[in-house]
């Protein structure tokens, strides 16, 4: 009796233990379509969310407003030059693989849009992401506003299906709303909209216009978003059958601003040496046309 006392509290302790060896440890960081991020800085936006830059901090609202987190804002921290150190790196494994950008100096973007179509499903999964998205950053490049394409996994989920969601992510913290399949096929219609202003304090709204189920997310007291970009962005890339096979297109890309229409001409970054290609088909501010060949 007393042995198997003895046995069964010893059975009950290493019970106790097992878990803590049978069980991953937690990752610390997750992905975003901006890199690795800590994951305590990573936030699911609530249904008909917002997020807010007041003073120095950056609030995460629901649809009533109500404050859910609030974060420090720090701006010292370069999203664009983390991502362009990591790409000077490594290309083919990390990060912004092949875009098109145009840097506006003018009057501020009011409208920026882009049609594409969900790609085939690439042909390898080999736990890769890719992400496929309009984005704007501001002069400081230390945030993005992008409503995103992914396939594989985020830290917003998704897996090896392709998903939609809207994202801000900054230098310290970044922010999704919840993931919405699409299906190969399915026309996207990305866009980002400058919905007032007083000073040098914007507002916008970033969402998939022709899938308002998908939701859509605002952002107030941002800076002003000058860097307008097209961008396939991949991570975990052993080969080129993780990308979808052929090219994606975007298309009917239109900038208007607060004046009307710019003068806009495209520039591209190709990983070359890849044969990951981005190419402008057509220039100008109106119907413009970049393609993405894998
Ligand atoms: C965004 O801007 C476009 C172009 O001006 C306009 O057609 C569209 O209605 C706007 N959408 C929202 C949600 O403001
Ligand atoms: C861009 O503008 C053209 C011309 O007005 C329009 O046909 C096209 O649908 C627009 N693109 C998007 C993504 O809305």
């Amino acid at each position: 009796m007393v042995a198997s006392a003895v046995l069964r509290v010893s059975l009950i302790v290493f019970g106790a233990i097992a878990p803590a060896f049978a069980t991953p440890v937690a990752k610390s960081t997750v992905l975003t379509p901006f890199g690795e991020y800590a994951a305590e800085n990573v936030h699911a936006v609530p249904a008909g969310g917002s997020i807010a830059h007041v003073g120095t901090d950056i609030h995460l609202l629901d649809a009533k407003g109500s404050l859910v987190h609030a974060a420090a804002f720090d701006s010292t921290v370069s999203v664009r030059a983390a991502k362009k150190t990591a790409r000077a790196v490594d290309p083919w494994v990390t990060g912004w693989t092949a875009y098109a950008y145009w840097y506006n100096t003018g009057a501020a973007i009011n409208a920026f849009s882009t049609t594409w179509t969900v790609p085939a499903t690439p042909a390898v999964n080999s736990g890769q992401t890719v992400f496929l998205f309009n984005s704007i950053e501001p002069a400081s490049g230390n945030a993005i506003l992008q409503p995103v394409l992914q396939w594989g996994g985020s830290a917003a989920g998704g897996g090896a299906y392709w998903a939609i969601a809207t994202w801000y992510v900054t230098g310290s913290n970044a922010y999704y709303t919840t993931p919405y399949s699409v299906s190969v096929g399915q026309s996207l219609v990305g866009i980002i909209n400058l919905t007032s202003s007083s000073g040098s304090s914007y507002n916008y709204l970033s969402e998939f216009s022709n899938i308002p189920a998908a939701g859509a997310l605002a952002l107030t007291g941002s800076a002003q978003l000058v860097w307008a970009t097209e961008t396939l962005e991949a991570y975990g890339i052993t080969q080129v059958g993780n990308y979808p096979s052929g090219s994606t297109v975007f298309s009917g890309i239109n900038i208007s601003t607060t004046s009307g229409t710019p003068a806009v001409t495209w520039s591209t970054s190709s990983d070359t040496a890849d044969g990951v290609t981005a190419t402008v088909n057509t220039q100008g501010a109106t119907n413009a046309v970049v393609t993405i060949k894998y």
